[in-house]
């Protein structure tokens, strides 16, 4: 099939359509299912500008050392979650190896991909209690082949409190990551809603953030709290931690609503505002029920192909390997 994504906008069949048609087909935004070609993307994103083509990436001759990626928005169901499992399973489909963290002890990473946590004798929780325990041990090939995930439940819960006693505190998940950095491409930190003492561990392991937003009205409250504890985190703890880029979630392009928040975050972030946008479609919540990711239950659907994209957005601004 014709890969539409590595032609000049104006070569495309569909670029003289109105904006709204060619968004609304698009798979970066998703309403009701539009039937389009897979890996298709849209050639204009929902602020007007025009979307690069992203290439398929390169097959990596050798592996690692990973780049670690922190999930992270204080607000609850923004689409954390939802984005660790499917953009790590798009990476991985791209070949490249991928470790998720599961950083909440709720443990909807680990039940997404199928894993069930609590089940489980040792998580994430033990690494970071524990000085001698063997991440190898704990981590968890899943279905996806690349795919690993670092189990957490609601052991972790306790974890918050019981570090704070610990010295260099916040640095131990960077130090429980230490062992398999070379052993993985990306590794992505799902947060939990918070920026307590976990997630200021998840940002002083990381990279990078990826910031997701769900396209509603209070989208943006909260947020420049959440820039000014990643600024403090880089001031004082880890200087090589940058803002990798703002997701969009839950477009709705039917609503002038959803444009005008996705307008919003750009005119606030400019170009850390991504061109690939995740709309709003059921099928998320049920591939969670399904615990798989999108991309495995529902290949060809346009939410599959918007963290495809994201996959290869990311790739091509270097943010992942
Ligand atoms: N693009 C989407 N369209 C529709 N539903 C979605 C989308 N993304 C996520 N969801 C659903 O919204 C809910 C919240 O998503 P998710 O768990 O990924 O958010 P979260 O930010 O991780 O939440 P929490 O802060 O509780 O950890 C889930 O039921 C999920 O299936
Ligand atoms: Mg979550």
């Amino acid at each position: 099939m014709a890969d539409v994504s590595s032609q000049a906008p104006s070569e495309t069949q569909d670029a003289t359509e109105p904006f709204d048609a060619r968004v609304g087909a698009g798979p970066g935004v998703v309403d009701g299912g539009a039937d389009v070609a897979p890996d298709s993307f849209p050639r204009v994103d929902p602020v007007g500008r025009t979307v690069p083509d992203f290439p398929v990436p390169e097959v990596l001759p050798t592996h690692g050392p990973g780049r670690i990626i922190a999930m992270c928005n204080q607000k609850g169901g923004v689409g954390k979650t939802t984005t660790t499992i499917n953009l790590g399973a798009a990476l991985a489909e791209y070949g490249r190896r991928v470790l998720l963290v599961d950083f909440d002890p709720q443990g909807a990473a680990s039940v997404g991909l199928g894993v069930n946590p609590h089940e489980l004798d040792r998580t994430v929780y033990n690494l970071l209690m524990e000085r001698g325990a063997d991440i190898r041990e704990v981590i968890v090939p899943t279905n996806v082949e690349n795919l690993d995930v670092l189990p957490a439940n609601i052991d972790l819960s306790a974890a918050e409190v019981q570090l704070v006693g610990e010295v260099a505190r916040e640095s131990v998940l960077a130090r429980v990551l230490r062992p398999v950095l070379d052993d993985y491409d990306v590794i992505l930190v799902d947060c939990q809603p918070s920026l307590g003492l976990l997630t200021v561990n998840a940002l002083t392991a990381a990279h990078g953030v990826l910031i997701p937003l769900e396209c509603e009205f209070f989208a943006l409250r909260g947020v420049a709290l959440l820039v000014e504890t990643i600024e403090k985190v880089r001031d004082r703890l880890n200087p090589r931690l940058e803002i990798d880029g703002i997701l969009a979630t839950m477009f709705d392009s039917r609503t002038l609503h959803s444009r005008e928040v996705v307008a919003r975050v750009h005119e606030a972030f400019g170009d850390k505002l991504l061109h690939t946008v995740i709309g709003r479609t059921v099928k998320f919540p049920d591939a969670s029920v399904a615990a798989e990711p999108i991309t495995v239950y529902a290949p060809t659907h346009p939410g599959a192909t918007a963290y495809r994209q994201l996959a290869r957005e990311l790739v091509a601004r270097g943010d992942a390997a």
